[in-house]
């Protein structure tokens, strides 16, 4: 199920009719000619992030939903979470400055980032940037050094400035190797052991505690993101409980945790999601519930944030789970070639550069015929073959689907990929010097920007 997105049964998709987005016609998109193209519904982006605060806010009264841009940059997505109020996740200084220019508030970013620069962070800072969330001992130090000499020379921007510790809980998902972020072979955040070294060693070098708290002072969060494409999560109240440990070791040193991230991750099928967005609510009912559950085990950390965890600041960072069926993907079909009965293949417009996905992580996303250009289909014509959907870039690594069970397909007609809108357009690339794929929004009937 993709909300906003409705497919016509296969007798229907000629003349633009086999498919609708946000209730606008397939005809009206293909009138413009842009294939390959990347179409996206924002009522359904809106929908999804709407979601997501809906279910936190039932749990915890202080929240955020930082959408993590890098799943999907383009201008009209980000207008959309600015105008809903929204904040954003960013992992560069690229990702700061289009923030800023779509909107947000700086105190509603955060900054994550494994390697980042310090001229990267001193620029997000002093912009007033609102959530740091620290991936590295010295960056640590150096941020810290930092902020206690711009407090000195009586800077404003670090006043609201919360810096967040990204914990590594050193746990195995079940995803692509690629996706894993939280594994003790990651080299995304800080192990727990060495936080705790690095912290005690610091209170040394400090001796005068009143010092050593004000320095340490902006830290006040906790950041944990195990991985994205999770299917399952089974793995959180442990991961609450790494989180736990951490910051009861940072209570007992005086650090208070009033902000606790939990990253994003959800993953999403190759059949969408659900129309009401009951994924969103039983990924976010679990995970606050395992959070809350293991926290009654930590009552100096609840004396803190209260039995009602009103004094906590809770937030998530999703990306893929609010844009990747949002959007599809339009390809057009050049011509087909039969090397032997199992290896037939469609050659389309679109490219492993436009669409990388399958070529980097062997994803597999669903693939309709959604236009015949020819109208008169003969029976045969329903057939169904198992085609290699590849593109015109020069190496066999170029594909877009192996395998996908499609009627016989003709010059001119279209195949729409679905789940098109996560990390497909932006991670597309000018290799062989292809120009990138061309990108429609639409809401409520409407062609609202084409690039
Ligand atoms: N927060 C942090 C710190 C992250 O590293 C990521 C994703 C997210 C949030 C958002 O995760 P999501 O909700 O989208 O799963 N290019 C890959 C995905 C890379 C994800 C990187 N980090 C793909 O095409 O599957």
């Amino acid at each position: 199920m993709r909300p906003f997105i409705s497919l016509k049964s296969i007798e229907e998709r000629i003349n633009g009719k086999g498919l609708e987005i946000d209730a606008v016609p397939l005809a009206q998109i293909l009138d413009l000619d842009k294939t390959p193209v990347y179409v996206t519904s924002l009522n359904a982006v809106s929908q999804r992030l709407n979601k997501y605060k809906e279910a936190l806010s039932i749990h915890f009264k202080q929240n955020e939903i930082f959408y993590a841009m890098k799943a999907n940059f383009a201008a009209p997505i980000l207008n959309t979470v600015s105008k809903e109020n929204f904040g954003i996740d960013i992992v560069s200084i690229g990702e700061w400055r289009k923030a800023l220019a779509s909107g947000i508030h700086p105190n509603k970013v955060c900054f994550a980032g494994v390697g980042k620069k310090e001229s990267e962070w001193k620029e997000a800072i002093l912009g007033g940037l609102g959530n740091l969330s620290v991936e590295h001992l010295t960056e640590l130090t150096e941020i810290l050094d930092f902020l206690s000499e711009e407090k000195k020379l009586n800077s404003i921007a670090q006043k609201k400035l919360v810096v967040s510790l990204r914990l590594n809980p050193a746990v195995e998902v079940d995803t692509h190797p690629h996706l894993k972020t939280g594994a003790l072979n990651s080299k995304f955040g800080v192990l727990f052991e060495h936080f705790c070294n690095w912290l005690n060693a610091k209170k040394m070098q400090f001796k005068n505690e009143e010092l050593f708290l004000n320095w340490i002072n902006p830290l006040k969060g906790i950041h944990v993101h195990i991985g994205s494409q999770l299917t399952e999560n089974s793995i959180f109240p442990l991961v609450a409980r790494k989180v736990l440990d951490c910051a009861q070791f940072m209570f007992e040193n005086k650090i208070f945790v009033q902000h606790i991230d939990f990253g994003g991750g959800l993953g999403v099928g190759q059949n969408g999601v659900p129309e009401n967005g009951e994924d969103i609510f039983s990924h976010v009912h679990f995970v606050c519930n395992a959070f809350k559950q293991e926290s009654k085990k930590y009552p100096k950390l609840l004396s803190i944030w209260n039995d009602d965890f009103s004094n906590l600041f809770v937030c998530m960072e999703p990306g893929r789970s609010i844009v990747a069926s949002s959007t599809i993907f339009l390809t057009k079909v050049l011509y087909e070639k039969r090397n032997s009965v199992e290896n037939i293949f469609c050659y389309v417009d679109g490219a492993m550069n436009d669409f990388p996905r399958p070529s980097i992580y062997g994803a597999v996303h669903h693939a309709e015929l959604v236009n015949y250009d020819n109208m008169n289909l003969s029976k045969n014509d329903l057939n169904i073959f198992s085609w290699n959907i590849v593109g015109p870039v020069c190496e066999s690594g170029d594909f877009l689907a192996k395998n996908a069970l499609l009627p016989q397909i003709h010059k001119g007609d279209v195949i729409a990929f679905f789940e098109a809108g996560a990390y497909c357009r932006s991670m597309a690339s000018q290799y062989n010097l292809r120009e990138l794929p061309s990108e429609i929004f639409v809401r409520d009937g409407n062609i609202t920007d084409i690039f």
